[in-house]
């Protein structure tokens, strides 16, 4: 890339002198790039005013999980699941992400049981009592992405079920406890695989968190499975997802002929909890 002088246009095309827009940023990236040994790319780190609007998706995103939780219950479809988040979202003047993502036909996905994730919601599969059922709600707000899901507990759950969705939600908190600059992807991922082997689970490695901001799925790729100091190093401005999929038995999946439902190879249980983090000056923000 040539180098900008001060009185220079910016190279955003905002039509202001670059000292006036992006020129701080560049000199902080390219100073981090000196520490880490490797050039950052731009995209990787936000802006104020990126972040600030995966804020406000993030917070929606939330919203409507805490709106799904209070509703959601034995006797009802996925579609109606689907329903709500739909018209939800709309209402708050976003638009639900995974509406014709990749050809991708519904609003939201409903994961049951043995679903591990991306399952598509329809009139016929009824929740049932005793099933733990993920959600999971992506919106767009003003062009920014909040991504999160949740594991319920329908009813009276089985003992093991209950055990995998809390040890799934346990897996996700301490992989955000990893997150901290100069910490690397490789840590969220060790912890998390060290504490679901530990309980006698798999970890799903077909599926990872991603970057995320002006598009869904951003780079990097972020793994549940990894090793300490290992992977991209993380450094204030990033955002990501961190959503571990926890498995009773073996971790590998099946997709069905719909291209999308993924389920366990073995047909056990699977669970898994999603956040979307922002990397701070001293550590991390949940931001939904
Ligand atoms: N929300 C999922 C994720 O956490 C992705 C769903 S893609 C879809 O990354 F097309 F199935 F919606
Ligand atoms: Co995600
Ligand atoms: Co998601």
């Amino acid at each position: 890339m040539n180098k900008l002088n001060r009185n220079d246009a910016c190279w955003c095309g905002s039509g202001l002198k670059y000292k006036k827009c992006h020129m701080d940023q560049d000199l902080y990236l390219e100073k981090l790039s000196h520490q880490v040994g490797y050039e950052i790319p731009r995209d990787i780190i936000k802006s104020s005013e990126d972040i600030e609007g995966i804020r406000k998706a993030s917070a929606l995103t939330r919203e409507i999980l805490d709106m799904v939780e209070e509703k959601i219950c034995a006797g009802i479809s996925t579609e109606e699941v689907n329903k709500w988040v739909h018209e939800y979202t709309v209402a708050k003047g976003a638009y639900p992400a995974p509406l014709g993502y990749h050809g991708y036909p519904k609003s939201t996905c409903v994961s049951l049981n043995d679903v591990v994730c991306h399952g598509i919601p329809n009139e016929n599969t009824i929740i049932k009592d005793g099933d733990i059922v993920n959600v999971d709600v992506t919106c767009i707000l003003d062009g920014y992405y909040g991504d999160s899901n949740r594991t319920f507990m329908i009813g009276s759950v089985s003992d093991k079920a209950r055990d995998l969705v809390e040890t799934a939600k346990e897996c996700l908190r301490r992989g955000i406890e990893e997150v901290k600059p100069f910490n690397t992807l490789g840590d969220i991922g060790f912890v998390i695989n060290e504490y679901a082997t530990s309980k006698g689970y798999s970890v799903v490695y077909d599926f990872g968190g991603h970057g995320i901001g002006n598009e869904f799925h951003e780079d990097p790729f972020v793994p549940h499975i990894g090793e300490r100091g290992e992977g991209m190093i993380l450094l204030p401005g990033m955002t990501f997802t961190i959503e571990p999929m926890i498995n009773e038995g073996v971790p590998e999946v099946e997709i069905w002929e719909d291209e999308w439902t993924a389920v366990t190879a073995d047909g056990k249980l699977s669970a898994q909890w999603e956040h979307t983090i922002l990397v701070t000056e001293n550590g991390y923000e949940i931001l939904t």
